[in-house]
């Protein structure tokens, strides 16, 4: 029996757990202004656009894959003050969920877990700057944006497509890799993607992270996350938080690392989502002639930009 996703979703996380391995049909993009993103977001695309932000809303924004979902993770540990028991109080979609995550309007959307939320409200997106609702700017709220170099990003965008049937089909490796360069993928061009949040960083309050500096030492950028959120952290509770938002301690946590799904949306079994959490693996991935298109196609695209990412190319 095949049923709408929205409903397997909701059955099989909240009602029917038994539910399992239904299959759940995989969208189609649609455009907004100009940018492909799949029917889940652009089904409720009125009530994003019009969603009301409030002055102490926290969004962290990431193009996909570029580790939105560790940034949660810290965040509501920062929030909690490294509470461990309180940062398991649900799955993390739920702690800090999707603004633009919609399936039905009979269930719970990012939007409608939002208004029900207390404040001060943290949430993600995944959306490019100039279609992030506009009262985040009038409210002047803060952003946490976090980058990841296009190779890397796009070899997990790859692997999360094949794993997650709430994304179009990916076809092979070098098929997606095109559409991927192309910007034919859900959420549109990476490189749009990142330049335009760069461009927006000294105009509004962001603070512009990269994912190779979070691994390359977790405890200095954590402690930038928490001076932006105005928290003090005593010493041994950023440790616990370096700890505790590791990629091997958030790989074993089912509040983090979307086992709570079941598999007929994210089949785990083809790829984990806390994969491989690792700077480079795009080296296991390109062709020698891949990475040299690769590599000549990225330069005109991002030449006028002073956005920079290390030791990637
Ligand atoms: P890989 O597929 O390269 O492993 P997002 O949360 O934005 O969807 O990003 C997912 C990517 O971030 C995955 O990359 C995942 O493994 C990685 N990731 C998640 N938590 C991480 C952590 N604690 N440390 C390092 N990488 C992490």
């Amino acid at each position: 029996m095949v049923l709408p996703s929205f409903r397997i979703l909701e059955m099989e996380l909240d009602y029917h757990p038994e539910a399992r391995g239904i299959t759940v049909r995989r969208p189609q993009l649609k455009l907004l202004e100009d940018v492909p993103f799949p029917a889940w977001v652009a089904g409720n695309w009125e009530t994003v656009k019009n969603f009301q932000a409030k002055p102490d809303d926290l969004l962290i924004a990431t193009y996909p894959k570029a580790g939105s979902t560790w940034m949660q993770e810290i965040v509501d540990l920062i929030s909690q003050n490294g509470d461990v028991v309180m940062c398991k109080r649900a799955p993390i979609y739920r702690r800090v969920p999707v603004l633009e995550y919609f399936m039905d309007n009979t269930l719970p959307t990012g939007t409608g877990v939002l208004a029900k939320m207390e404040s001060p409200r943290m949430m993600k997106t995944h959306l490019p700057i100039q279609l992030v609702p506009k009262s985040f700017w009038e409210q002047d709220c803060k952003t946490i944006l976090v980058a990841r170099n296009a190779k890397d990003s796009l070899v997990s965008y790859f692997h999360f497509h094949r794993t997650c049937n709430l994304m179009p089909e990916p076809g092979t490796w070098h098929k997606f890799s095109q559409k991927f360069m192309e910007g034919k993928v859900s959420f549109g061009p990476w490189y749009d993607h990142v330049k335009g949040w760069w461009e927006a960083k000294d105009k509004h309050r962001i603070l512009f992270l990269f994912y190779e500096d979070i691994k390359e030492n977790p405890r200095r950028e954590i402690l930038k996350v928490a001076e932006f959120m105005e928290k003090v952290v005593e010493e041994d509770v950023i440790e616990k938080i370096v700890h505790l938002s590791s990629f091997k301690v958030m790989k074993d946590n089912p509040m983090a690392n979307y086992t709570t799904l079941p598999a007929s949306i994210m089949n785990q079994n083809i790829s984990r989502f806390m994969r491989k959490g690792q700077v480079g693996d795009w080296k296991n991935h390109f062709t020698v002639s891949q990475n040299e298109d690769f590599d000549e196609h990225y330069e005109r695209q991002m030449v006028n930009s002073s956005l920079k990412f290390r030791n990637v190319l």
